[in-house]
């Protein structure tokens, strides 16, 4: 536990994320900084250590609450049986206790896979697997991998995406490593780099990215065409619209190619056709739980609904747009990835441009063109891809 802090004000602290991640439905991270804007403790190495110890305690609400019998137990309350440590496997026997995921996402899982698959996967969710995407624009993959040697990080590169690379060992977070600071390397998923991989942009390309920001996406399609693509970047939330413009320009993206509009992307009626179109449409994130355990707190299957039909919506959207799309979502769910493609299918080919991750789940009978990144194989986010021409 953090060195200096007796436990009272540790259950303080965790009564007061979780107050965070339960009410305003706020991410760990937004929770953490919010509670502790830099107070809660004095050295980087404590706040670190209490910024794991407040995940450690996000990912397991649903366990501490499978153990309690008292409904109504205060937030303080599950922070101080968290801190017991009296909740421990033995008491439990669902899986959705022992992992710690909502029992209707473990049950539609089971549906969709074998019960030790499911295992496997919501134990993988539960660690974060970290990547760093070299940015080709400012440095080398050789200049970057001295560089994250020289500051003691133990890495490999991913064979599959050579600019990839899956740090196995930090003594720093990855913001603080100076390669990132340098704008050198940049933390995005190896599922990300993925989706991008999907589209296949190339120089010269005329490319509408429907739901940009913050412009990770977008940088990566401008870093594969070595800036000699034009990219038209929407975005319909003003605030992280105006974080991509800003990212944009630090990653050395050409902001002359890339126009950016604050936009409702459903409503776009613009007559211009696109080469391509990438739709990473919003998403219930289950997908990401790895990085933000909060999410298996505040996912409902009603915000699974919500963004499935509003994927169908934007989806629509882009077939009018362009004949080659990559659509995808970081869902582990079908809602928003099979089922959304096969209201589409009497208007799509489907292509597959990736040989090297997973098929669609066969809960649809074309899913061998569909791709998949899973946790407990790919060691990235859980990511639905699809990549269709209009026909
Ligand atoms: C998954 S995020 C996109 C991440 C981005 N592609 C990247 O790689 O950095 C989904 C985005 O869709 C945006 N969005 C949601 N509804 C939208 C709409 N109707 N029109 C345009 N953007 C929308 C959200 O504001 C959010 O930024």
């Amino acid at each position: 536990m953090a060195d200096t802090m007796d436990n009272s004000e540790l259950v303080s602290i965790l009564a007061r994320i979780l107050y965070e991640v339960k009410e305003n439905k706020v991410s760990v991270d937004v929770a953490f900084k919010r509670v502790c804007k830099g107070r809660c403790v004095k050295s980087l190495e404590e706040r670190e250590r209490l910024y794991e110890i407040s995940r450690r305690f996000i990912s397991d609400y649903i366990r501490i609450m499978c153990c309690s019998n008292d409904r109504r137990l205060s937030y303080r309350g599950i922070a101080r049986l968290w801190l017991s440590g009296v909740c421990n496997n033995e008491l439990l026997n669902e899986l959705h206790c022992i992992y710690s995921y909502p029992k209707w996402f473990v049950d539609r899982l089971l549906e969709l896979m074998p019960k030790p698959e499911v295992e496997r996967l919501l134990e993988s969710m539960n660690k974060k697997v970290l990547w760093l995407r070299v940015n080709t624009l400012k440095s080398s993959i050789e200049g970057v991998l001295r560089g994250l040697d020289n500051e003691g990080v133990e890495c490999v590169t991913c064979k599959e995406v050579p600019y990839m690379v899956k740090v196995l060992k930090t003594r720093k977070p990855l913001r603080l490593l100076s390669v990132v600071k340098e704008f050198k390397a940049i933390p995005q998923d190896l599922s990300s780099a993925a989706v991008v991989e999907a589209l296949k942009p190339e120089p010269g390309d005329y490319i509408l990215d429907l739901t940009a920001a913050p412009g990770m996406k977008t940088s990566l399609i401008m870093m594969l065409t070595d800036n000699k693509a034009k990219v038209v970047a929407c975005d319909l939330s003003l605030r992280r619209v105006l974080i991509m413009r800003n990212l944009l320009k630090k990653l050395g993206i050409d902001l002359s190619r890339v126009n950016i509009i604050h936009t409702n992307s459903i409503m776009m009626n613009y007559r211009i056709t696109y080469d391509k179109v990438l739709l990473d449409a919003p998403c219930s994130n289950s997908g990401a739980i790895g990085k933000d355990p909060s999410i298996k707190v505040i996912l409902t299957e009603g915000k699974v609904q919500y963004n499935s039909t509003l994927q169908f919506k934007l989806l629509s959207k882009a077939l009018s747009l362009a004949n080659y799309i990559t659509f995808s979502t970081c869902s582990i769910l079908p809602e928003e990835g099979e089922l959304v493609i096969s209201r589409v299918l009497d208007r799509v080919k489907l292509v597959r441009p990736l040989n090297w991750v997973s098929n669609g789940y066969s809960i649809v009978s074309f899913n061998h063109n569909l791709m998949r990144l899973m946790p407990h194989i790919h060691e990235s986010e859980g990511f639905f891809i699809s990549t269709l021409q209009v026909v």
